[in-house]
């Protein structure tokens, strides 16, 4: 791999001299969605899958950036200086993003660079293919400038691009998981204050498997922006009638309690869907702890229903794969993952059981949407490294 990088590399930019490789996962999350920007917790992993960089520092400050998987675009060229997003940019903008994020936070960034991406993350799949650049970028620069920042402000100036040059109000999952990979273990983080526990995931004789709606990426970004008006819309109403600073401080029975200072039907559902996903996702740690994973697979099914029904960021696609694997043998959780609105499901499915699931999931998949779905069985991996 390091080889064809390299040699590709050469090719765009002429010689490999002093360009390094270097590698950032992307991530998959088990429970914990949409409670990331609800102060609650999330319980990611990062895969061995994930963005392959080269990358060479320049003497001047003109970025030039090509991308293995949108090679008709060619050379993308930019300055480090003035940076802002425009959508002539393409994927630019997220590298772009983290350049501007460090100057923003007072780095200097004053040289360009040569950047060649692969990843062999699906794109636009909700395993996070952005915020995997987004961390590669900042280890890139990290790298090139020996600046004194941890792999978790790694994460944080990631999320601070996407949120201000990238206009997608994301929480801090996807780069956090992706910074703070470890191989082997799902990070159990809790948002409200950044403290984490890596979990080791002893899933026996089980497989993670992602199913790939391939569904075009349509209206996603907005909705995302738009549910989250939702919530702080339903926390401001509840912070009339009880003192907390997020939807993740509540129990159930405290949402009960105090659900009717919300008048609006709609974010009724909104706030039960971040304050049950959050309990949910405490639970299924929990039983993961104690080996009780068909609980834990159980809790998975739970957040996907209620993602569906309360919080409706699924939709026809997610819905009719979640719900033909539900129906396979061998599988002992089944969710949506990531933002929705298409993307991903993650399944947790026996080992000798998912040659089979595929292909039912699959079959089913087609008859019912009219296209086919992609299956990957994924192993968990760390975070940022240099290769
Ligand atoms: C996207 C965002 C994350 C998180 C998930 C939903 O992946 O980037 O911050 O909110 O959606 O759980």
């Amino acid at each position: 791999m390091k080889e064809t990088l390299l040699n590709k590399f050469s090719e765009i930019f002429g010689g490999t001299e002093g360009a390094k490789v270097y590698f950032a996962p992307g991530r998959v999350n088990l429970i914990g969605e949409h409670t990331d920007y609800n102060g609650g917790h999330v319980f990611p992993c990062a895969l061995t899958i994930g963005t392959f960089g080269v990358a060479r520092k320049r003497e001047d400050q003109v970025l030039r950036f090509y991308s293995m998987n949108f090679e008709e675009l060619g050379v993308l060229e930019s300055s480090v200086e003035g940076l802002k997003p425009e959508k002539e940019a393409e994927w630019t903008n997220y590298p772009k993003g983290v350049i501007w994020a460090f100057q923003e936070k007072g780095y200097s960034v004053g040289c360009g660079m040569d950047l060649l991406l692969f990843g062999n993350i699906p794109n636009g799949s909700g395993l996070s293919s952005s915020a995997s650049v987004e961390v590669l970028t900042g280890h890139i620069l990290r790298d090139f400038y020996g600046f004194d920042v941890s792999n978790q402000d790694l994460a944080l100036i990631g999320q601070y691009s996407e949120n201000k040059f990238n206009g997608v109000n994301c929480g801090i999952m996807d780069q956090f998981a992706i910074a703070m990979g470890k191989k082997d273990h799902a990070i159990f983080l809790d948002t409200a204050d950044l403290s984490y526990e890596y979990a080791p995931l002893k899933l026996e004789n089980a497989k993670i498997v992602i199913g790939c709606t391939n569904k075009k990426r349509g209206l996603g970004d907005s909705k995302y922006n738009e549910r989250r008006s939702e919530c702080e819309a339903a926390l401001a109403s509840l912070q009339k009638v009880v003192d907390i600073k997020s939807l993740g401080e509540l129990t159930q029975e405290q949402f009960e309690t105090y659900q009717s200072a919300i008048s609006d039907e709609v974010k009724v559902r909104r706030a039960k869907h971040a304050v049950l996903e959050n309990q949910r996702t405490i639970q299924a740690v929990d039983a993961l702890n104690r080996n009780d994973i068909a609980l834990f697979g159980k809790l998975m099914n739970d957040s996907h229903v209620s993602l569906s029904k309360d919080y409706e960021v699924t939709g026809i696609e997610l819905d009719t794969m979640v719900e033909s694997a539900w129906k396979q043998d061998g599988v002992i959780g089944s969710r949506m993952t990531g933002a929705g609105f298409g993307g991903c499901t993650v399944s947790i499915v026996e080992e000798d059981k998912v040659d089979r699931f595929m292909e039912e999931v699959g079959r089913e998949y087609k008859e019912k949407i009219g296209y086919a779905a992609s299956f990957y069985v994924v192993e968990v991996g760390d975070g940022p490294v240099i290769l």
